[in-house]
């Protein structure tokens, strides 16, 4: 992942990546959508049922709502970029363990240097915990104008939601 200089070469090397099992399971690599260029990156927990078919973020019952919160805030999906803490679907929708997070984290990392966003939104308690470096439930991470700290370079404004599958 380090050895990335583009978004592009970055979305390569992950999808060829055999150090997590979900590749043998999930039918799609889903890496991002939206505007990579975007001041706001959203990253939610891992792709669901129809993101895993059509191999894209938040295109299911919970991207739909997630669209519907940013039409309140005045944008849309071509003014943000989508992406989550894993880039396949854990069988049954079930949580993503901690070896799957770990062994994708640093890919994720990297995108979110490359992508270099203003404002970093974490879609529910997953996302919020990972990339917050936190044990508190989302309950308490939620609402609050907080930062996110790369390894290296300059830190990221950063709030965590709740999810809206959740909400659902
Ligand atoms: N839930 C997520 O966290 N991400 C998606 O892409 C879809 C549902």
């Amino acid at each position: 992942a380090a050895g990335c200089a583009t978004l592009e070469e970055l979305r390569a090397a992950f999808e060829a990546f055999d150090g997590c099992p979900l590749k043998e399971t999930a039918m799609s690599f889903v890496f991002a959508d939206g505007n990579p260029d975007a001041r706001l990156m959203i990253v939610g927990e891992a792709p669901g049922a129809e993101e895993d078919r059509q191999g894209l973020p938040f295109v299911g019952p919970a991207g739909r709502l997630l669209d519907k919160i940013l039409v309140a805030i005045e944008l849309d999906r071509t003014q943000v970029s989508n992406t989550n803490i894993l880039p396949r679907r854990p069988p049954g929708n079930r949580n993503p363990t901690d070896a799957e997070i770990s062994a994708c984290l640093p890919f994720l990392e990297r995108h979110i240097t490359l992508a270099s966003p203003e404002i970093l939104l974490f879609v529910g308690g997953t996302a919020a915990k990972t990339l917050l470096r936190r044990t508190e439930g989302i309950m308490r991470l939620r609402g609050k104008w907080t930062t996110y700290e790369p390894a290296s370079g300059d830190p990221i404004t950063a709030r965590a939601m709740l999810h809206p599958a959740y909400l659902i």
